[in-house]
């Protein structure tokens, strides 16, 4: 809990005032992945092999661009960073103790940019969203890698959607942005590498499933190279009687 506290006040003054809503959460992550770091093991090697296979097979290694970085753990950053000019990460919280160990490790290479990544803005202001459209703008663009995050993009619209007046965000806002990140990813002038879970499932100790519920809001993502399972919250970490798995993929 001291720790939990310390990072989140660190992390609040080099936050900018729209995205502090979100540290908490962040936080929250930093600590779930601490208790459930064996767990989550194999998710995160998965999802390295999935990085080096990309990056593995680019002619050019300038700049290598991580959508939804949040820890750090979902991609081989070390080797990122010795493989490429220069490794952007972006999220809407970057945590101080994330922060701390990118310049312990002196990862000079390494830049930080706080974006809300979800498009929301396009579709209050009555546009199309188009949340990645500034990556156009990147010069040296080799491979930009969407790193666990549309899901939760997907729960966080889903939760305003519920709380707001009716006439914001239009019902489908869920699908319009899900389909936004993957077709803008994938129509990037680089490598794409999109990672992501794709449903959740309750499991309990008798391995029959409760519950089964998709998380891309009914948007078919690209055909996968790579898929396998996540248990997210192993029993005990949200209930002594069952587990939760996410289906994660890697298209
Ligand atoms: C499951 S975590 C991803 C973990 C991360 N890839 C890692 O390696 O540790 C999801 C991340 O997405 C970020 N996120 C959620 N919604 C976002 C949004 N609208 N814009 C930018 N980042 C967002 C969260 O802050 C969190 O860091």
């Amino acid at each position: 809990m001291i720790a939990e506290a310390l990072n989140f006040a660190a992390t609040w003054p080099v936050t900018g005032p729209e995205n502090r809503a979100h540290i908490r959460s962040s936080v929250n992550l930093w600590a779930r992945a601490r208790r459930c770091a064996s767990a989550w093991k194999a998710h995160e090697e998965n999802c390295h092999k999935a990085v080096a296979i990309k990056a593995g097979g680019l002619r050019l290694r300038r700049t290598v661009v991580v959508l939804g970085s949040g820890l750090v753990r979902d991609v081989p950053i070390m080797a990122l960073a010795q493989k490429f000019d220069t490794v952007v990460l972006i999220d809407r919280v970057h945590l101080a103790s994330v922060r701390a160990w990118l310049s312990w490790k002196k990862l000079d290479n390494v830049r930080l940019i706080e974006r809300d990544l979800s498009g929301t803005d396009d579709l209050l202001a009555g546009r199309a969203p188009e949340p990645l459209a500034f990556l156009r703008q990147v010069p040296y663009l080799d491979l930009v890698i969407s790193a666990n995050l549309i899901s939760q993009i997907a729960l966080g619209v889903g939760a305003r959607l519920e709380g707001q007046a009716p006439g914001q965000l239009p019902q489908d806002a869920v699908a319009q942005l899900v389909a936004a990140h993957i077709d803008g990813l994938f129509a990037l002038p680089c490598t794409p590498l999109l990672l992501t879970d794709t449903a959740f499932s309750i499991i309990d100790h008798s391995g029959h499933v409760h519950e089964r519920s998709e998380l891309l809001a009914g948007v078919t993502p690209p055909k996968p190279f790579g898929a396998w399972d996540w248990t997210l919250a192993p029993p005990g970490e949200e209930s002594p009687d069952y587990r939760i798995v996410h289906h994660v993929i890697a298209a």
